[in-house]
């Protein structure tokens, strides 16, 4: 159970997927069979739709992410979209340091902590991947990978800077695989990473900090990770697409559901 301070909040992370039409059939969908969720709903749609999925969330709860950003504001800097151009756009959230971006294009801690400062500057709310690899887990080295991470994007803020950002745990193992963390994986993890944000800036941050779970994430699942104590939510990929196993995910049951 989460605790009650802390909003639960499912996020759909689509990735490089869906044309116009399919991002406004998805999204149609979603807001017709949401209601009024008493967990926080977000979805990060690919750049060329954010405006239109934008204009159709207008009357929903359902909030606008994108799925990265550059970190300046404007400037030479071709291919990029700056948290400027998020903001004017719609969206009120960004993934920072998402394990394809680390992995295929080169984001590491440093520019995740710079895409950080640049995200908060614009007043995004910063949903910032960590997670180590199959590799770093069976070496044995899955908190000293989460330690850097964490340290390595959150380093150089004021505890009052930070208060909106959200974390995603996301074993990069389980992403996309089928493979999911056990809730007992889960939990340590997020437990351990809780206790990295309370090292660095106190516990009133950590434990007001949303510390969600990604990888492998659907509606059959759902149900025992959100169960986990430090477990705030999660950040679901593939089954996100889907919208009725996506609402499945959203309308969570866990024994002690608000
Ligand atoms: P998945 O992706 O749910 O398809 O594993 C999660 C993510 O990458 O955020």
């Amino acid at each position: 159970m989460t605790a009650p301070h802390r909003r639960p909040l499912i996020a759909g992370n689509w990735k490089m997927n869906g044309t116009l039409k399919e991002a406004a059939d998805l999204v149609n969908a979603l807001v017709k069979d949401l209601g009024s969720p008493s967990h926080e709903v977000i979805v990060a749609p690919p750049f060329t739709a954010l405006t239109v999925v934008g204009e159709l969330l207008k009357k929903s709860p359902i909030k606008l992410s994108a799925q990265d950003m550059h970190w300046e504001n404007s400037g030479a800097f071709t291919g990029e979209v700056s948290g400027a151009m998020l903001k004017d756009a719609g969206c009120h959230a960004v993934i920072l340091g998402h394990s394809e971006r680390r992995r295929m294009f080169g984001d590491t801690d440093g520019v995740v902590q710079k895409k950080l400062k640049a995200a908060l500057a614009q007043k995004l709310v910063p949903i910032v991947c960590i997670g180590e690899t199959l590799e770093e887990r069976e070496s044995q080295r899955t908190f000293k990978v989460l330690e850097t991470q964490v340290k390595g994007a959150l380093t150089g803020f004021a505890p009052s800077d930070l208060s909106t950002v959200v974390l995603a745990y996301e074993p990069v193992w389980a992403i996309g695989t089928g493979k999911t963390a056990t809730p007992d994986q889960a939990q340590e993890a997020h437990l351990f990473v809780r206790k990295q944000v309370a090292g660095l800036y106190g516990d009133a941050l950590a434990q007001g900090m949303r510390i969600l779970y990604g990888g492998s994430v659907t509606p059959e699942n759902v149900d025992t990770l959100m169960a986990q104590p430090d477990v705030d939510g999660a950040l679901v990929g593939g089954a996100s697409l889907k919208p009725i196993g996506f609402l499945r995910i959203v309308n969570f049951k866990s024994p002690a559901a608000h």
